[in-house]
């Protein structure tokens, strides 16, 4: 069988680096971010460089690269994405706003408008969205970044619909809390406060997500698993969080 080409966004770090580290095995990887001495060495057989999903001529570059370098994309994984503070609509000066809906919605659609078509014109190919808890209800402090999630999910929906028929599988993989550098950028690298989201409770891991795009993506041809949520045991919905005295 022939190898896939996998695309990941925002693999230097988190979900988008553990979905490289299980991949890698038997596929040909491009990996992008904007931290690109952070993404891992996939040696020969992957393509790796600087990507910036909010800036197009970015995006452009990075996609030629990888054409050259891969061929077509087989399974685009649209990861790369950030929380930016825990402000009240009250409180906020606005700048983060921006940054959120110009990584996690426009960065995602400036990937995908390119790539899709290739996929429609080969009648295959996957995208898998990273969405996540926040798309499904929104949280006080969070009402740009769960607007952002929800307008993810929307634009999965609408692709789903307008892909029906073509063969290219549109789905999506959102989990609850997963202990990577997020908590970190959210709280703009106060490490201890982003500590404390985990504090008494087990969070879900970057592998475990990437186990669900895993499984996802090797789902037959005709098997399309729309949307995969995953949460922690001690998670049951955002805001609601079982912790004990100590981390078990
Ligand atoms: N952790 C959670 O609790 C959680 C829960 C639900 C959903 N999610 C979603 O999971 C995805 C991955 O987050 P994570 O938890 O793995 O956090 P993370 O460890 O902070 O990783 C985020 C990744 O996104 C990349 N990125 C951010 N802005 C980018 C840009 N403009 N261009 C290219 N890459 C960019 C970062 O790379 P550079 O900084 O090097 O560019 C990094 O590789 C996000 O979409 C997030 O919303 C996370």
């Amino acid at each position: 069988m022939d190898t896939r080409h996998i695309l990941i966004t925002g693999a230097s770090s988190g979900i988008g680096k553990a979905c490289a580290d299980l991949l890698r095995e038997g596929n040909r990887l491009s990996l992008g971010a904007r931290r690109a001495e952070r993404l891992p060495n996939l040696g020969a057989e992957g393509f790796r460089q600087e990507l910036d999903v909010t800036d197009e001529s970015s995006v452009e570059s990075f996609l030629a690269a990888s054409d050259a370098a891969q061929g077509p994309v087989d399974v685009l994984i649209n990861n790369a994405g950030l929380a930016r503070g825990t402000e009240q609509v009250a409180n906020a000066d606005g700048r983060a706003w921006r940054e959120m809906i110009e990584t996690n919605v426009l960065g995602v659609l400036n990937i995908t408008r390119r790539v899709l078509p290739q996929m429609l014109d080969r009648g295959r190919g996957d995208i898998v969205m990273i969405g996540s808890v926040a798309g499904h209800e929104p949280y006080e402090g969070g009402s740009v970044y769960c607007a952002s999630k929800h307008a993810l999910r929307s634009i999965t929906r609408a692709m789903r619909y307008e892909v029906l028929g073509s063969g290219v599988r549109v789905m999506s993989v959102d989990p609850g809390m997963v202990e990577t550098e997020f908590s970190i950028v959210r709280f703009r690298g106060n490490e201890a406060a982003a500590g404390k989201v985990y504090d008494g409770t087990h969070p879900l891991s970057a592998q475990d997500v990437a186990e669900c795009v895993q499984f996802a993506i090797d789902r037959p041809q005709h098997v399309n698993l729309d949307c995969i949520q995953i949460m922690p045991t001690d998670q049951a919905s955002a805001k609601r969080v079982h912790r004990r005295d100590s981390r078990s």
